[in-house]
């Protein structure tokens, strides 16, 4: 096996999509979807739903910069997800062309919130979907998963969602039958962030000039995708990224051990997402949140708001405030709530 030299992980395929290096290609170039939504009036029906979601003002420190959250929540599927299912969807029908629906079999690791999204475009479209996913992934989802059709395959969690990539990749060496979604090198997922999360937080913004952009980090599509957009018309902006204390971008070491915040992370071995790793010198740095603390900002941003916010969204808003605490009151710091949380951490947090 022919591994490239800066490769530490023992577990990596030769040619690992995950360490290939990235290249952005502009929206224009990669998002015209119309032959699949002339194809499938389900992909179009989803995508006119899709996005438009609010940019509001929320909790920040006395005396600092005002934060604005986009809230993601309010997606057709309940997550900032349901942008990246929909592009990777709509790339993989693409490729399909005008052969039958069933004939595609899509596998797609996912930390959660994808394979949610991805399972209810394939009930829709008639897409065959096998989920890779953790084994600590709340049994609400598993359970959705199953009635939507999908098929699941999980992996211990132990060895952190690095393994969880590297088991489905094995999958697809083993049962070329199956295509690898790979959600971290897709161009279309930085794009269509670029697009629509990003193109619809500068008319969000108005007139406001935003002094910090922060984001958690998955695959890295949202961070990346909205700096991109930003920095077109904001190119002093500061980008901050949020990862867990737990497993921080770019951690070296072997991964996985602790639990962390949801869908986020670092993969261990050194290893930097492709699409921020292609964007490291615009990153002034990240801040780390542990899951804990992530969990007791669910609580307190609800107990402050009404409203539910999911862990990364949590650890977003946490990194935000600290952000916004070194900011006079007339900045504003934007950042990205990802999900309104599941069943199972608002009945761990009582609430
Ligand atoms: C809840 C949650 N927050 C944040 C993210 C990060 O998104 P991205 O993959 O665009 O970096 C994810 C990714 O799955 C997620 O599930």
């Amino acid at each position: 096996m022919t591994v490239p030299s800066t490769n530490t992980d023992p577990t990596a395929p030769p040619d690992d999509q995950l360490q290939r290096p990235f290249t952005a290609l502009e929206p224009e170039d990669v998002l015209d979807f119309a032959d699949v939504h002339k194809r499938y009036p389900a992909m179009a029906d989803f995508h006119a739903r899709l996005g438009g979601t609010s940019l509001r003002e929320v909790p920040s420190e006395p005396g600092g910069a005002r934060i604005l959250a986009k809230c993601e929540w309010e997606n057709p599927n309940g997550s900032v997800k349901d942008r990246t299912a929909y592009a990777l969807m709509a790339d993989a029908l693409r490729t399909h062309g005008d052969r039958p629906p069933e004939e595609l079999r899509l596998l797609v690791y996912s930390g959660g919130k994808l394979a949610s999204a991805m399972s209810l475009l394939g009930q829709r479209t008639g897409v065959r979907t096998r989920f890779v996913l953790m084994s600590s992934s709340p049994p609400s989802l598993l359970e959705k998963l199953r009635e939507r059709g999908a098929e699941v395959d999980l992996v211990p969690a132990e060895g952190g969602f690095l393994q969880t990539i590297r088991a489905s990749q094995r999958i697809a060496a083993a049962e070329p039958d199956w295509t690898l979604v790979f959600q971290h090198n897709n161009p279309v997922n930085v794009a269509i962030h670029q697009r629509t999360t990003g193109g619809e937080i500068l008319s969000d913004l108005g007139d406001a000039r935003p002094a910090a952009w922060l984001a958690s980090i998955g695959s890295g599509g949202t961070f990346v995708g909205v700096l991109r957009a930003l920095l077109g018309r904001f190119p002093d902006i500061r980008a901050i990224g949020v990862t867990p204390q737990e497993a921080p971008y770019a951690n070296p070491g072997r991964p996985g051990g602790k639990p962390t915040y949801e869908g986020s992370g670092g993969h261990g071995y050194g290893i930097r997402q492709p699409f921020v790793k292609a964007h490291d010198d615009l990153v002034e740095g990240h801040r780390h949140v542990t899951l804990p603390r992530a969990l007791r900002g669910m609580g307190e941003f609800f107990d402050l708001t009404g409203l539910r916010i999911g862990s990364s969204a949590a650890a977003n808003w946490l990194a935000a405030k600290e952000v916004a605490a070194e900011l006079p009151p007339d900045a504003v710091v934007v950042t990205v709530f990802a999900c309104a949380g599941n069943p199972e951490q608002w009945s761990e947090l009582g609430r």
